[in-house]
């Protein structure tokens, strides 16, 4: 499969590199306004190719982005230390009416997998343009909780001493302030992690659930405030659901897409665990979550909701 990132600045070029280094596309163009950037990191990229696949990787215009099946959409500004997500919201908005309708121009059947912040508002914004071209709800993906998810999974494995491939757990809503961990259903080898922890003698009590909430959710903060911006988890991220896409795997993963109603919210676009394959979602699956989760999803929906009602498109 070819693919398409458009922004090659960190998070667009770690998620090429990380692409490369687990063997996902036959190809990959990366598009940017700065030309020499794109054309710099194609090159550095291209240079990782013989330890790891032999990707053809270059830069290009949009046009070269012809026949691409997944283009990730990685343009726009991100946050300065103390900046939420949201507030990013109107400068990228106006950035992805002008992408879009190139890409789809040159790519037509491509999935469009949105990685620019506010992920959430910046996916239902793509949707909506994206279908004024035909383009389907169900190939409009965002990289949603896919990264807070892996955060979860990382310092829960960390805290059990369990890796964290055999952690299954799951972040939902907004990827930023109001996400929702899922405790309720958090497992460890099909056994409830509370139970895990007891077992293990790693027990699970509020104190340690509190910690990694807070390193979760304010993980970018942390990161941006030390370096200012996070691409490693991320570009991860984005490799893996273009693994999953690429292989049409039908993999069950926590990414955003608009959707039609959650808990009564209508219309908003978030995280909840979807079967994702070639075609984009197919299905997306009802958590299971207890009172203070539902309520906790619902106020992420109507915070990204009101977002994108303040959005002129
Ligand atoms: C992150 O969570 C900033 O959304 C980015 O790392």
């Amino acid at each position: 499969m070819k693919i398409g990132i458009v922004g090659a600045g960190f998070v667009g070029s770690t998620a090429a590199y990380a692409m490369v280094m687990r063997g996902v596309g036959s190809e990959i163009v990366l598009v940017d306004r700065n030309g020499e950037l794109a054309d710099a990191q194609a090159r550095d990229i291209l240079h990782a190719t013989p330890f790891a696949y032999p990707t053809k990787v270059r830069a290009g215009s949009y046009a070269d982005l012809d026949g691409a099946g997944l283009v990730v959409l990685a343009a726009g500004v991100n946050q300065k230390p103390g900046e939420t997500r949201l507030e990013l919201l109107t400068r990228n908005a106006e950035i992805f009416g002008g992408i879009i309708p190139e890409v789809l121009k040159a790519a037509p059947q491509t999935i469009l997998l949105v990685a620019t912040n506010p992920v959430d508002v910046m996916t239902q914004i793509s949707t909506v343009i994206a279908a004024r071209h035909g383009v389907p709800t169900c190939r409009v993906i965002g990289s949603g909780t896919i990264l807070d998810t892996a955060r979860y999974r990382a310092l829960l494995g960390q805290h059990l001493g369990v890796s964290p491939k055999s952690v299954h757990a799951h972040v939902l809503g907004e990827h930023g302030d109001s996400e929702v961990l899922h405790w309720s259903n958090a497992e460890a080898g099909g056994l409830n992690v509370a139970v895990v922890g007891d077992q293990v003698g790693r027990p699970v009590t509020d104190a340690v659930k509190a910690r990694i909430d807070d390193e979760v959710r304010c993980a970018a903060y942390r990161i941006i405030k030390g370096k200012g911006a996070t691409w490693y988890g991320i570009g991860g991220g984005l490799a893996r659901l273009a693994q999953v896409i690429a292989n049409d795997e039908r993999a069950l993963v926590t990414c955003s897409m608009l959707t039609d109603s959650c808990l009564g919210v209508p219309q908003v676009a978030l995280s909840l665990p979807r079967l994702l394959g070639a075609a984009g979602v197919i299905s997306t699956l009802t958590p299971d979550l207890d009172e203070a989760e539902a309520s906790a999803l619902r106020h992420s929906a109507e915070v990204l909701k009101s977002a994108f009602d303040g959005v002129a498109l």
